[in-house]
């Protein structure tokens, strides 16, 4: 199962790749201070992202995330964390978008962005009820025995998260939340120790991780 995935990730990832490179903006100095052009960032997105998160950012594939409807902030910020710069690792290790990111300018970031943070989120729900349930109280009250705090204090009670700095979770696929709190134990998604979703990740069980997982795929 897993190796099928991945093997189609590459494919994918070729396939995206071996588009043309015209589509891609220089970065000018103007390109910090401005907001982000939604249809430059749709034509990136069409052409060369939805083969993996399809054309409108609702991805059908789990461990692929969706994208619409998430912050254009924080998008941006991954895009950019995805970029391994000055000899030093990426600070969010993933091969596959460290390979999509590298021929994108700071201003395509910014415009991927602005395009996916107009798009609708289109959830499939949650799967497993009981286990959503089991979920639903780590994400209201957190675990007082472990010191785990309530999701909802950072990411809002429904899910749509604060912009800039607390994404969205609602609707995400429970296998790619899932494979993130793993991901934040480790130094694969932050090189900061200090994180708070670093921290919070640490505290939970495996259990816990799975359930969450779930209730969140069925918030919208
Ligand atoms: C070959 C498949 C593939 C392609 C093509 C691809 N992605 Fe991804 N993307 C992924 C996977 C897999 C992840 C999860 C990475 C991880 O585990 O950290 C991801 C993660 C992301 C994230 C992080 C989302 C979050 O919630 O933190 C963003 C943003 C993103 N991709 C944007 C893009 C953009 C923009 C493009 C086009 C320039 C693109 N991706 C092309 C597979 C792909
Ligand atoms: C103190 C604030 C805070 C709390 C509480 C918190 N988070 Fe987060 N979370 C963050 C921040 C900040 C980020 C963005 C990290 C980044 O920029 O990479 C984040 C990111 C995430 C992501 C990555 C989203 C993506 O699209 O890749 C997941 C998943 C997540 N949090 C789940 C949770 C869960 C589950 C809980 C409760 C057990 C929780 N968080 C509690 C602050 C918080």
């Amino acid at each position: 199962m897993h190796g099928m995935k991945s093997v189609s990730n590459v494919v994918l990832l070729f396939a995206a790749l071996a588009l043309s490179p015209q589509i891609f903006a220089e970065t000018t100095p103007e390109a910090h201070k401005s907001k982000g052009d939604a249809a430059k960032g749709q034509q990136i997105a069409t052409q060369v992202c939805a083969a993996c998160h399809n054309p409108d950012g609702n991805s059908v594939i789990p461990t692929n995330p969706s994208l619409a409807g998430q912050h254009a902030e924080y998008i941006t910020k991954q895009l950019e964390n995805f970029k391994a710069q000055d000899g030093k690792p990426a600070e969010r290790e993933s091969p596959v978008m460290g390979a999509m990111v590298a021929t994108l300018s700071a201003e395509d970031m910014k415009n991927l962005g602005a395009y996916y943070a107009q798009q609708t989120s289109r959830s499939g729900g949650a799967k497993d009820k009981s286990m959503a349930q089991q979920g639903e109280k780590i994400y209201r009250g957190g675990n007082l025995e472990s010191g785990l705090p309530a999701c909802a204090s950072c990411h809002s009670p429904n899910g749509v998260g604060i912009p800039p700095n607390y994404p969205r979770l609602a609707g995400q696929h429970s296998e790619y939340t899932a494979a993130q709190l793993r991901a934040f134990r480790t130094d694969q998604r932050t090189k900061d120790p200090n994180h708070e979703m670093h921290m919070i990740a640490s505290r939970m069980s495996e259990r816990e991780i799975q359930a969450v997982s779930e209730f969140i795929s069925g918030l919208r």
